[in-house]
């Protein structure tokens, strides 16, 4: 059985992400793809608080149970959608910082994009191939651009086109495909150490 995890990557009130990440999750799982599980991973549900920073004596219980059910639920993964908007020409903040919490829990493992934005968030998963790069991440080339002018009405009410549905499986295919060769390497290095 093959992991997949679909994170939701902003916290913002009000978010678009939510949306877009019910969209896709619907989608991986009507595709009854054999052996594969989809879950959807919500930043907000974490709280996690920013890496190093100082946290308040009467919320460190809170915020260390937070970082180690963030860092446990990531490591269960094979693979990752991460569906990301884009702030300023990058991936959201909210999981930029959620990121810089992992390391060995992503390494050798496969991801894709879902992005939305007013080039579809482009720009975010190219930011997100910088960063996954240093943690030992196989970003797949097809990715999911959903427009806000298009693709959203009053840019906050999704209605998406139905061309996106060729990337969305392209995507998946190969996350799917990269995951399951992963696993194998993963498990290689296990026997091996
Ligand atoms: C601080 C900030 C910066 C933004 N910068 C960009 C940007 O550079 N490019 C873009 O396409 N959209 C940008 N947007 C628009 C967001 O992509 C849009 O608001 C999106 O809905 C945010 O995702 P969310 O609703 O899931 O939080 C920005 C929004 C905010 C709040």
């Amino acid at each position: 059985m093959l992991k997949i995890g679909i994170v939701l990557g902003s916290v913002r009130q009000g978010r678009n992400a939510e949306a877009v990440t019910n969209w896709i999750y619907d989608f991986a799982v009507n595709r009854k793809d054999a052996g594969v599980d989809y879950e959807i991973v919500d930043l907000a549900d974490y709280n996690l608080p920013f890496l190093g920073a100082a946290v308040p004596e009467a919320q460190q219980a809170d915020a260390e149970a937070a970082i180690k059910g963030w860092s446990e639920k990531m490591a269960s993964f094979d693979g990752y959608i991460f569906v990301t908007p884009e702030y300023n020409h990058a991936v959201g903040g909210a999981l930029k910082n959620a990121l810089d919490y992992l390391n060995p829990e992503l390494n050798n493992k496969a991801a894709g994009f879902v992005g939305y934005g007013s080039l579809g968030g482009t720009r975010a998963h190219e930011n997100m191939r910088l960063i996954l790069g240093e943690l030992q991440v196989a970003d797949v080339q097809t990715a999911v651009t959903f427009s806000l002018m298009t693709d959203f009405e009053n840019m906050s009410e999704f209605k998406p086109a139905e061309y996106h549905a060729g990337n969305a499986n392209g995507m998946l295919d190969q996350v799917i495909a990269w995951s399951g060769a992963l696993k194998k390497v993963r498990e290689k290095q296990e026997v091996n150490a």
